[in-house]
């Protein structure tokens, strides 16, 4: 007889291994491209553990479901490691909503650092956001995925020209995310892959920055118009990472630096930072976590 139970989609989508850096290639961010991602002055405050995110994601994500026939036979009284009545602790108090992510002070300036120890303000929105005019993976569509703010939109637009006149077509995929729809795509994500291997592809609502109006993230047709790995090897994916800082964009997060940005190896992540820093950041070989002097090891 079937009868109903609660299982945890977040652990069944769990991949063997999803928590080495290493086993995480050829993964997709999905969703990405679906209508849905000075220094700071702030003194050092809490930061929010990971498990409590785990936690309140995995609440948020529970469905009911009707189970397959039980895998074990019920425990006896014996086997239960459950201790009587008496003996059991206080139930946990209810997962609260997690401390917040301590807030960045420049959330408008080009060279605001978010990552996974800092935030954008609450419900922050650029006031400047603008189309660029350049080929988008998902056509003609005036949303916000298809806008960056002014200054990077231009640049964007002048790159894409320059490298379209050396035979290199790119397509931008995915530019400004709201509060919103980075929540979504995230829940989304640790409901299909698992909490460990969403954190490593999608910054948690807050601080993505998508949010901040200054990444794009770039793709071509030699890789279907995806966001995979493989766009290192194409001859798209070499331009852009030889030539974008010239634009004053930077590769966000390069391979092999996850310990120090938090996330793997996105090669079509670009971020607008401005022509001074991405080019500094270039020649030196740096993360924007090193050039900013604020590292933080995983
Ligand atoms: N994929 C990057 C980390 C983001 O979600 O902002
Ligand atoms: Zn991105």
């Amino acid at each position: 007889m079937l009868k109903k139970g609660i299982i945890c989609v977040v652990g069944l989508g769990f991949l063997a291994g999803c928590n080495s850096f290493d086993g995480l290639i050829e993964k997709k961010e999905t969703l990405l491209g679906i209508p849905h991602s000075g220094k700071s002055t702030v003194p050092v405050a809490t930061v929010v553990e990971d498990e409590v995110w785990k936690d309140f994601f995995e609440k948020e994500s529970e469905v009911v479901v009707a189970p397959e026939e039980p895998e074990e036979e019920p425990a006896t009284e014996e086997d239960s490691e459950e201790p009587a009545d008496e003996e059991k602790p206080a139930e946990p108090e209810e997962p609260s909503e997690p401390e917040a992510i301590p807030v960045v002070a420049n959330p408008g300036a080009m060279n605001v650092m978010v990552n996974k120890f800092w935030s954008l303000p609450e419900g922050y929105r650029p006031g400047d956001l603008i189309k660029p005019n350049v080929p988008f993976s998902f056509g003609d569509e005036n949303s916000d995925r298809s806008k960056l703010r002014a200054e990077a939109a231009e640049s964007l637009e002048v790159m894409f020209n320059v490298a379209k006149g050396e035979g290199i077509e790119l397509y931008a995929r995915s530019g400004f995310r709201s509060y919103e729809t980075q929540e979504a795509i995230f829940k989304n994500e640790v409901a299909t892959f698992g909490y460990e291997q969403a954190v490593l592809y999608v910054a948690l609502p807050g601080t993505s920055e998508h949010q901040t109006g200054l990444a794009m993230d770039i793709t071509a047709k030699s890789v279907g118009l995806e966001l995979v790995e493989a766009f290192e090897g194409t001859a798209e994916g070499k331009w852009l990472a030889e030539n974008a800082h010239h634009y004053g964009f930077i590769l966000r997060y390069p391979k092999g630096k996850t310990n120090i940005t938090g996330y793997a190896f996105e090669p079509w992540h670009f971020r607008y930072v401005g022509v001074e820093i991405a080019g500094e950041i270039y020649a030196k070989g740096l993360t924007f976590e090193e050039y900013m002097g604020d590292v933080r090891e995983f």
